[in-house]
């Protein structure tokens, strides 16, 4: 059965305290509504640790941001997929636009992570989307489609752990979210193309988020389209109230 979820992203926000307050809240405010409806939070990797801990008796799941495209060794700075399993993180994004955008990501090195973190049993969490350009020029369909070819290079059994999250680059931290009717073509055209490469069944039971200013008061309606299963939250995410409004609007 094809699981909802909703990811809060908090990218580089919350000192180590904001985070353990922030994360109190969500614990004592959240209600989960259906055990298919997956709550996950996705701090600096400074939290991870403590939110694990916090999180024992909750059904709330934890995501890391990012990984290293190696097991282990010689990279200062960097996290590896394997320590972020030994806190209990059981999702991760990859490609994030900022990512792309910032750290000069590629396609190679994303397959890389995924293939790290598949190798721990963590389900990485696939960005894709296009930028304003891209959308003016009517290229979005292309762009979309290029960025989830490294996706077919998986097995079967490795992509059906893969969750895909539509962000439209424009939407992003903008305030200018796209409508249900924009979110859900594109997240129709992904399964098309998963049914495609991989097979109808597969297809059918993949979770499609979309991100880019979702909030308590669209995400009712963005949820409501047949292959929006979800949502990746980053603004939003920061603040519990809202947080949990999403989720509530699953
Ligand atoms: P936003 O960010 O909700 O602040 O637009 C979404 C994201 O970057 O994942």
């Amino acid at each position: 059965m094809r699981k909802k979820i909703v990811a809060g992203n908090w990218k580089m926000n919350n000192n180590f305290q904001e985070g353990i307050d922030l994360t109190n809240e969500l614990i004592e405010n959240f209600k989960p509504t259906d055990l298919n409806k997956q709550l996950v939070v996705c701090p600096p990797f400074i939290h991870l640790n403590a939110m694990a801990e916090l999180f024992t008796e909750n059904e709330i799941r934890l995501g890391g941001q990012n990984c290293h495209t190696s097991e282990k060794g010689a990279y200062t700075g960097e996290v590896s997929a394997e320590m972020l399993k030994s806190v209990g993180v059981r999702y991760c994004l990859v490609g994030h636009s900022e990512r792309r955008a910032y750290f000069f990501e590629d396609d190679q090195e994303l397959f890389q992570k995924i293939k790290q973190l598949l190798a721990k049993d963590i389900q990485p969490i696939f960005c894709c989307g296009e930028m304003l350009e891209d959308r003016k020029e009517g290229g979005h369909f292309d762009v979309i489609e290029d960025q989830l070819e490294l996706l077919w290079k998986l097995s079967k059994t490795d992509f059906q752990k893969v969750i895909i999250a539509y962000e439209p680059v424009w939407a992003i931290g903008t305030g200018q979210t796209a409508t249900a009717e924009q979110a859900q073509e594109i997240h129709k055209f992904i399964r098309s193309r998963i049914a495609k490469k991989m097979d109808e069944a597969i297809a059918d039971n993949a979770s499609i988020l979309y991100g880019g200013s979702c909030k308590p008061t669209n995400a009712a309606e963005l949820f409501s389209k047949p292959d929006v299963d979800g949502g990746l939250i980053g603004g939003a995410a920061l603040e519990a109230n809202d947080f949990l409004g999403i989720y509530n609007a699953l």
